[in-house]
């Protein structure tokens, strides 16, 4: 350490000069040719780097690409993406995964036309674009940053992989002391000037050098004075403490019959729980088994991170019909190895009118899905827990 109460661990000269090495680093390895870039237009778009934000929120940017096109095709501006109808919007999203940011895009869309029409133009400040549905802080910071070309930071998880190698911040990344010194030491390091190009040079560096398992290191523009490198230590950061995995989870299997006494069943997605097997259509609770429950049941909760985008649209048509229906079954218990599961199962019976709309909504969405009588389900694959449920 060069100075004494220093609150970085590294030198004022490796700090000062960081950003500037990243930039040269930017311009001759970095990304130029995403689409939604805005450093080389003389009037950046904030629509377009709001859009792709939400977008690239989990996702890679090869997977946005062809989505972002056809949005920007379709609604070129946020007031045109706020007026399309929902069912327009939900099928250009689909297969994009997280449904619930197409609700939060559509939604933003809406509070973004307000903003412009009240005030004349987009939020300006970081504080303004956190108000607008699905915009986090480093989200924010980004969009004011590549968007307004003002002052903007960003500190996403690329970015936090990048600090915590090269500041030696072994703190647990998912606590909040550590969260902290991460927001610090990227306000420190960003530049004043062109906070823009210095967000998409971190990212690229994230996504291209940095990486998670094998960082390139000898192509890296701050290599000389990483703490993770000096020590050889690069994927030991960021230092992640194994959280006590929740024990319990808690959700509602939906048998959805059809007129033809026929019950719904989709096939998971590849990835997560279960993955290509046939299952009942899964509604994650906070906990089933307590009434309060109902309180926050109809509210934007949390667990639809949880939902698939076949789940989603199931729980969007027939919440009400759900909540009639809540407490009045037995619930099933089925311990897998990192938690218990809680699941209850809850029978509609369809008319022909939703069995057709359910039916059309899951065909647009992409989703592998079939109504099958209860004699026939032993032909699929399904997991365990739901042959349990069946059995009850
Ligand atoms: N991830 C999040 N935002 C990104 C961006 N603008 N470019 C590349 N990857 C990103």
């Amino acid at each position: 350490m060069s100075s004494t109460n220093m609150p970085f661990s590294q030198s004022d000269i490796a700090l000062d000069s960081f950003a500037s090495r990243v930039l040269i680093w930017f311009t001759q390895q970095g990304r130029h040719d995403l689409p939604w870039q805005q450093h080389h237009i003389d009037t950046p778009d904030p629509y377009q780097v709001w859009l792709s934000e939400v977008m690239l929120q989990q996702t890679q940017v090869a997977t946005v690409i062809p989505y972002f096109q056809k949005f920007m095709l379709s609604f070129p501006t946020v007031q045109q993406l706020a007026t399309a109808d929902w069912e327009t919007v939900a099928s250009h999203w689909a297969g994009l995964g997280y449904y619930a940011r197409a609700r939060n895009l559509h939604k933003g869309a809406k509070q973004l036309t307000q903003i412009i029409k009240e005030t004349g133009s987009f939020p300006k400040t970081v504080e303004e674009w956190q108000q607008i549905s699905g915009v986090g802080r480093s989200t924010a910071g980004a969009i004011v940053a590549m968007g307004m070309r003002n002052f903007g930071v960003i500190c996403d998880g690329n970015v936090k992989r990048v600090l915590t190698r090269w500041a030696g911040i072994d703190g647990d990344i998912n606590k909040s002391a550590t969260d902290k010194q991460l927001w610090q030491l990227a306000e420190r390091l960003t530049p004043q000037q062109n906070s823009g190009e210095y967000a998409q040079a971190m990212m690229d560096m994230g996504a291209t050098l940095c990486t998670k398992s094998k960082p390139a290191c000898l192509l890296c523009p701050i290599q000389q004075d990483c703490i993770a490198h000096a020590q050889g230590q690069e994927t030991a950061y960021p230092v992640k403490s194994k959280k006590s995995p929740n024990p319990e989870k808690h959700s509602f299997a939906l048998q959805l019959i059809n007129p033809e006494h026929k019950i719904l069943w989709l096939q998971r997605p590849d990835n997560g729980i279960w993955g290509g097997l046939y299952c009942l259509p899964l509604q994650f609770q906070q906990k089933i088994l307590e009434k309060k429950v109902l309180a926050t049941f109809t509210d934007d909760i949390i667990f639809q991170a949880e939902y698939t985008t076949a789940e989603q649209i199931i729980f969007e048509i027939f919440h009400h019909d759900i909540i009639e229906k809540f407490n009045k079954q037995q619930v099933i218990k089925h311990s897998l190895t990192h938690f218990h599961w809680y699941l209850m199962p809850i029978t509609l019976q369809l008319t022909m009118e939703q069995t057709h709309l359910l039916h059309q909504k899951l065909i647009q969405a992409g989703q592998k899905f079939g109504w099958y009588l209860i004699d026939e389900v032993k032909d699929l694959a399904i997991p365990k827990a739901m042959q349990k449920l069946l059995s009850s």
